[in-house]
């Protein structure tokens, strides 16, 4: 892994966003992975902002998203396709028909899974995975005790994660209990990672990812076993990880970095 620490969450946004719209230039069928929160908000201001105002092209690109619930149609502003499409998909040209969400209204959920599997597989696999971090540790809704193996599936949300998302589904009565997500295993097999984690609240929890033993309690925990893992965080996230200075050395003075240090 390799952990880069910025000065604020805003900061730490626009590298994620970089990386990502670097990644966009060098191979623009780009098959991007997206993931859902307060956290990837400024990360797509950034996004459309680009487009907007330097043409960064999303023509070619194919996106596939970690999660949905179930039972939530798209246009009920509680869903992630409606999530997206206001964040990021009605902003810039992706062509609708090249961007993928579990299906959470489907009749057959199993069915919806291995489709959803199957869509991933045809697009030749995640080029590069946006990820966020959950207050119980989890990558897309891979709650504690997840398999490290799980493909996509649908799980039963804690109530860490209900107390965590009842804000942006108008509390707690209109949460829904239940979503669809790529699982472990699916994640693990994407080329690359950036798992974006900012803010006090989730210092705990990412220093107990990025440093703590790998563990289906905490299953952000796994991408210690990826081969190709950035984490991107603020000073805030950053405070209680041991090893903070040698990450903040490493930016510094690694050369692939420099391009990106200003
Ligand atoms: C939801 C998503 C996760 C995401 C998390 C972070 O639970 N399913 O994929 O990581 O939100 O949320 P926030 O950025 O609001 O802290």
């Amino acid at each position: 892994m390799e952990v880069i620490i910025l000065p604020d969450a805003e900061r730490a946004a626009r590298l994620a966003a970089r990386l990502i719209t670097d990644a966009l230039g060098a191979r623009p069928g780009l098959v991007l992975g997206l993931a859902t929160g307060r956290t990837m908000e400024r990360v797509y201001d950034e996004l459309a902002r680009q487009h907007r105002e330097a043409g960064l092209d999303f023509a070619r690109c194919r996106t596939f998203n970690l999660d949905e619930y179930i039972g939530v149609p798209p246009a009920d502003p509680r869903s992630y396709r409606h999530y997206m499409n206001r964040h990021l998909f009605g902003r810039v040209n992706l062509p609708l028909t090249a961007t993928h969400l579990p299906d959470g209204m489907a009749a057959d959920i199993k069915a919806a899974c291995r489709e959803y599997e199957a869509q991933i597989r045809a697009a030749g696999g995640i080029d590069l995975q946006l990820l966020g971090l959950g207050a119980d540790g989890h990558i897309g809704f891979n709650e504690p005790a997840s398999s490290l193996m799980s493909r996509t599936r649908d799980k039963m949300l804690t109530p860490e994660t209900l107390a965590q998302n009842a804000p942006l589904c108008g509390g707690m009565e209109n949460m829904p209990r239940r979503a669809l997500t790529m699982g472990v295993g699916t994640i693990l097999e994407v080329r690359r990672c950036l798992l974006l984690a900012t803010g006090a609240t989730k210092a705990e929890i990412l220093a107990r990812a990025v440093e703590g033993p790998i563990t289906s309690m905490v299953t952000a925990s796994a991408l210690q076993l990826h081969p190709c893992c950035q984490v991107i965080t603020d000073e805030a996230a950053a405070a209680t990880l041991q090893n903070r200075d040698y990450y903040r050395w490493v930016f510094a003075n690694e050369p692939d970095w420099a391009p990106y240090r200003d």
